[in-house]
């Protein structure tokens, strides 16, 4: 376990918070081994109906370390398991699952999102997925949930050229459910609807709302993690990485 993922349990719902205030909330290997055990956990426990997941009220999180990603990257591994076991089990986690976005959401801040079921965001939310901008390319199974969701045209603004969005145009994208002052208040009481829920009949709805998409999913992330493996290896993401431990402007002028 680690002090930056706050796990709760309460009223047969369980809490998972980033909480990494200085790195804006950056989720470190560590981290995504505590978001994997704390999901494991609520899956065996039959007293959890429903899971929140959340951040603090300045920031979700500012995805990936990028620590993390150019050791990897500087290793000449490329590979980083830890992200894809939390990603499979998110993918694959059979109860509801509520998230509340207040501040950034970037990278797999905003993918995590995509396997949620229903999502809060306060008016401060920002998203965005700049894998492109780090050299790098589309994780989480977005490749294709993210056009499936806003359409072909808006995830090209999305995935290709790396835009930001505000709530309300997320909302108005059908990223997530609503807008709200206390998106944490928003996020609970949903959860505690769901918990208060017949919950075999939730999980087999949810089950049957993916049944179709459900290993397509699958299949796109592992596709995805070998392009992502093999750009992480490469020259580009070096650049971007290193430019942005110099607070600098990555320069992809002689690729
Ligand atoms: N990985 C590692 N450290 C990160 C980080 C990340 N993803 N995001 C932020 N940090 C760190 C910064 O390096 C800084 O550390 P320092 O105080 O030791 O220098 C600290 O968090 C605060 O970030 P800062 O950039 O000063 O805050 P800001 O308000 O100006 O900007 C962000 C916040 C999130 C917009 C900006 O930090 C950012 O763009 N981060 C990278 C996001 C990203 O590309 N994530 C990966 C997606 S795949």
């Amino acid at each position: 376990m680690t002090a930056h993922i706050q796990v709760t349990t309460a009223e047969r719902i369980t809490t998972i918070r980033f909480d990494r205030p200085d790195k804006k909330n950056a989720i470190t290997l560590e981290m995504y081994a505590a978001l994997t055990a704390a999901l494991e956990a609520a899956a065996g426990d039959a007293a959890v109906r429903a899971v929140v997941i959340a951040g603090s009220r300045e920031c979700f999180t500012s995805g990936n370390d990028l620590g993390d990603f150019l050791r990897a990257a500087q290793s000449g591994e490329g590979t980083i398991n830890a992200p894809v076991a939390f990603l499979r089990a998110i993918a694959t986690f059979e109860k509801p699952v509520v998230a509340a976005v207040a501040g950034v959401a970037i990278g797999i801040g905003t993918t995590l999102l995509l396997h949620c079921d229903v999502v809060y965001a306060a008016p401060s939310a920002r998203f965005k997925v700049p894998f492109v901008d780090l050299g790098l390319v589309p994780e989480a199974g977005s490749s294709i949930l993210l056009p499936a969701l806003v359409g072909a045209r808006r995830a090209a603004q999305l995935l290709l050229l790396n835009e930001q969005l505000d709530a309300p145009t997320a909302l108005a994208w059908g990223l997530i459910n609503g807008v709200s002052d206390d998106a944490d208040a928003a996020a609970l009481s949903a959860a505690r609807k769901l918990a208060a829920s017949a919950p075999a009949s939730l999980r087999t709805t949810k089950a049957l709302t993916r049944r179709t998409t459900r290993e397509a999913v699958l299949e796109a992330m592992r596709v995805e993690g070998d392009a992502f493996a093999e750009r992480l290896r490469g020259p580009e993401a070096m650049e971007a990485l290193q430019a942005f431990m110099a607070r600098r402007p990555a320069d992809f002028s002689r690729f």
